[in-house]
């Protein structure tokens, strides 16, 4: 909920036809008919026992296992101070006993601490289309009237996250290398875990570098064949299949893995990844895709189709060649889709000649997400261990560098190109010689 005032949805609401079309939403009487509900994180605050207890039970039904519900008492006063020092969920469930101004007032303060794509439900005591009007207008997703039933809710999230109509669900960010070894790969990985750790968000991290990936020994998966899986299966992957093939790595976060071996070579269609990135932007809201550094048909159209497209480089004379060839070709391919965003990896390898960060960035007219310093200890260690930067050191600079590049990819923070200058360089690569 980004503004209360200015919310997406106040736009359709000006009209008197500000009801939902009972033609386009799923109507509480027919649960039967509800689809499973994805991966998404619902909490709810509830002010009565009555409320709580509906939320409960829906938390048990089949059709929500693959969400995260979390009940709490207190109304939104409760939500505020809660979400004061918490990411906010993908929606949030208050009860409420107020109407009118205090109401408003209250749902104000819930604003402030949301994120922009955060969607709230309201269950309210009033029975008023006038406040049910003004409260959509406000960007509140549905005001329902207690008492609500199991139904009601269900019928709710349904309508936010599986009808077509809504949109989808989830965001793709693509990742690939400049150069091989760039450490494209450990990034990303790094950033699927921040994000879903960081967020409580579900993400899911597609490894599609098929003969040479890495994400099931970075996150300590027995090898399985998931993405190959969905891939060669492409006419009849659905949410169905897609659980199946996804391994579980932590609460948040799956993977579907590369099958890593060289039984068979990996040629594929232009649009052999399509379904597959469909079918999991539909579920989950986090889509991470591990590209393997190749400009064929098929890394296209996946780099093409992505929301968020992220390059990692590090400063040598190739890298530099490669990064504006892709920055150029991308932006031209997705002329009305943000800029790739860049990380300058491996800085300052001891004894290496490298080229200057910033004689390297002056022809990419680009400034980078991230500098990260060459870290071989500590790379070293949390691959050979199977684990996550976090995991092996989490109050390691770098640690924070990736929460803080997972927060500009969800929107959590905003990039601030000329903020990044602030970045100093030379006070990490002072660190690392002492
Ligand atoms: N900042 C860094 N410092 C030291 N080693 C790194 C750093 N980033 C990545 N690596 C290491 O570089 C190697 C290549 O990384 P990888 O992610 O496989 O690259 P890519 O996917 O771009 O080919 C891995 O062994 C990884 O642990
Ligand atoms: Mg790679």
């Amino acid at each position: 909920m980004s503004n209360l005032a200015y919310d997406q949805n106040g736009k359709e609401i000006q009209s008197d036809d500000s009801q939902p079309d009972e033609n386009q939403t799923v109507t509480p009487e027919n649960l039967e008919d509800i689809r499973p509900i994805p991966r998404v994180t619902i909490q709810a605050f509830c002010e009565t026992e009555a409320v709580s207890q509906v939320f409960e039970m829906t938390a048990q039904d089949r059709r929500m296992a693959k969400a995260h519900v979390k009940v709490h008492t207190g109304g939104i006063s409760a939500a505020v101070e809660f979400y004061a020092n918490a990411p906010t969920p993908n929606l949030i469930a208050v009860e409420t006993s107020k109407s009118g101004d205090a109401l408003v007032e209250e749902l104000s303060g819930l604003a402030e601490v949301c994120d922009a794509e955060t969607k709230v439900l309201v269950i309210g005591a009033f029975n008023d289309i006038v406040m049910y009007r003004d409260l959509i207008s406000r960007g509140v997703s549905e005001y329902l009237v207690a008492p609500v039933k199991m139904a009601d809710i269900m019928a709710v999230v349904t309508n936010i996250y599986v009808n077509p109509e809504s949109g989808v669900l989830g965001r793709t960010i693509a990742f690939i290398g400049a150069k091989g070894g760039s450490g494209s790969s450990t990034i990303s990985h790094n950033i699927a875990w921040a994000i879903s750790s960081t967020y409580q968000t579900d993400v899911v991290l597609a490894d599609m570098d098929f003969a040479f990936g890495t994400a099931n020994i970075n996150l300590d998966q027995d090898p399985t064949q998931g993405m190959a899986e969905a891939v060669y299966s492409a006419d009849r992957v659905d949410d169905i299949l897609l659980d199946r093939l996804l391994e579980k790595c932590a609460e948040h976060l799956s993977l579907l893995a590369a099958p890593s071996t060289l039984d068979r070579t990996y040629d594929f269609d232009q649009k052999a990844f399509n379904q597959v990135i469909e079918v999991a932007q539909r579920g989950v809201p986090y889509v991470i895709a591990d590209l393997p550094q190749q400009w064929t048909s098929w890394t296209k159209e996946v780099l093409c189709a992505a929301d968020e497209v992220v390059l990692t480089a590090y400063p040598d004379l190739t890298n530099l060649r490669n990064t504006k060839n892709l920055i150029d070709k991308l932006i031209e391919l997705r002329p009305n889709d943000p800029k790739p965003k860049l990380i300058l990896n491996q800085v300052g390898v001891p004894k290496r000649p490298e080229i200057n960060v910033s004689d390297f960035l002056a022809p990419l007219d680009l400034e980078p997400m991230a500098v990260i310093p060459f870290e071989p200890a500590l790379f070293g260690t949390a691959a050979n261990n199977g684990q996550m930067i976090s995991e092996a050191d989490a109050k390691h600079p770098v640690s924070e560098t990736f929460d803080t590049i997972a927060q500009i990819l969800t929107g959590k923070a905003e990039f601030k190109p000329e903020k990044s200058k602030m970045f100093d360089i030379r006070a990490l690569l002072k660190r690392k010689k002492k």
